[in-house]
Formats: C-alpha cells, structure tokens, sequence
C-alpha cells in the first residue's frame, strides 16, 4: 500500500502523542500535521486515557481547534513551564534544526516551544533536507506593518550574495497575509544555501522592524520522520 502524505503526517503525529502524559502542560502545535496530534490529544482525553492536560497553543487557529476538542487550554504567563510540546515543521536538517512558518505560524510556536522541557517535532519523510533553505522554498520572517518594504529590502541585502528574493505574503485575496500578532510575512527565496544558521539568524534578529524569523536551530529534542518504510525518530 503506498500511503498518502497526510496518513503519514498521522502516524507521526498519533507516535508522538505516546509521549504524553497525563498531568502534563503540553504545547499544541499548528498545521495539517501537527492537527492530527491535537485530534489524537483531544480523543485520548474523552476516552479517560488522559486527564489533567493543560494545552498551550502556538495559534489562534490550535486553539479555537482544542476548544473545540475540550482541551482545556491555558498560556505561557500562566505556565511558563512547558513539558511536552509537539508541532510540525517545513523543513528538518540533519541536526534537527528546523524551518517553520510556511502555513503561517511561528512566533507563538517559538517562544512556546522555546519554554518546553522536550519539543517533539513531526514531519513525513519530504520534509528532510540537508541544508535548512536549500529546498529553494520560502524562509518565513515575521516583520511589523510599518514600512515593511524597508525592512524586505534589509533582508534581502543581507543575503544578496545568495541571490536572495524577499516577497511579501499575500492571503487568497491578494492581501497582506496578517499573522496572529497582527504582523506580516516577508518570505526570502534563496538560490544557494545561507551559510552558518546561527549567523544568519542573529543577522536577521538584528534588522529593526524584524519580529521573529522561522528557522528553529537547537530546540526540537526530538524528531519524529513517517515514511514509506515506517517511522524514525532522530533524537539530539
Ligand atoms: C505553522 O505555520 C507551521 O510552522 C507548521 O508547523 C509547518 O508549516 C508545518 O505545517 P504542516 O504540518 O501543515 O506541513
């Protein structure tokens, strides 16, 4: 049987969910993987297998999903320590770093996930790369409204010798996509890999106007990867 994509997304998602427990503070993820998780969370919970969750989501999308699970639901102010969190991810380099944000999420994921005792990421096998932005798929940076242009141009100067093209995100009406924190996505196209990620990342972090990028470098303790031939989990 050759499965599609998202029964892949499933059997990592429903895999990491043996990692809960009842009692714990758990980070919801977002995504058409990391959703799977929630349903599967949410079951579990109704079925008694699991009591005492709270969940802390990455969106407002996770989160008007949970409620609607009856996840009981709470946030970082509140509970500033995370024990598990499980989420979705564009892109998964060797070292476990990641790239998130393509569906349009991921400074909530950040500080969520950046909160957690273990982070727990779930792909199918096409999200594998080598190099995080070598895919020649977008690189999400989460930038405030005002002059946002500037602040494109900023980011695309940086990585001008990457032959670096900075887009803005429209919706499906051809406006500015508008994330949960009310910012925009500025989405950098790059023709060669970026070179050491974690310069480039205190590169991006630098430029004003710049709220949060979607590369994940050192924080999922965990990978779980469903393929055709089963499931691997990496761990760091
Ligand atoms: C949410 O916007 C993203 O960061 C997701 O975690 C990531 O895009 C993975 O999404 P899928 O599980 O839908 O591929």
């Amino acid at each position: 049987v050759i499965l599609t994509q998202d029964e892949l997304k499933k059997i990592a998602a429903y895999k990491a969910v043996e990692f809960v427990e009842s009692g714990m503070i758990l980070g919801l993820g977002t995504g058409s993987t990391a959703k799977h998780a929630v349903d599967r969370i949410g079951e579990l919970l109704h079925l008694g297998k699991l009591k005492n969750i709270v969940g802390i989501p990455t969106s407002k999308k996770t989160q008007e999903q949970a409620l609607s699970l009856g996840i009981p639901l709470s946030d970082l102010d509140n509970h500033p320590i995370i024990d598990l969190a499980i989420d979705g991810a564009d892109e998964v380099d060797p070292y476990l770093n990641l790239v998130k944000g393509r569906g349009g999420s991921l400074l909530r994921g950040k500080m969520v996930e950046g909160a957690c005792k273990k982070f727990v990421c779930i792909v199918d096998e096409s999200k594998l790369v080598k190099h995080l932005g070598g895919s020649g798929l977008a690189m999400p940076v989460e930038v405030v409204p005002f002059c946002w242009k500037f602040t494109a141009n900023k980011l695309r100067e940086m990585f001008e010798d990457s032959g670096c093209v900075a887009q803005l995100r429209n919706d499906c009406k051809g406006e500015p996509f508008v994330t949960d924190n009310g910012n925009y996505i500025v989405d950098l196209y790059l023709k060669k890999e970026m070179g050491d990620l974690r310069v480039s990342s205190d590169a991006i972090l630098r430029i004003a106007g710049v709220v949060e990028h979607g590369m994940f470098l050192d924080m999922a303790t965990t990978v779980i990867v469903a393929g055709e031939l089963g499931i691997t989990t990496k761990n760091k």
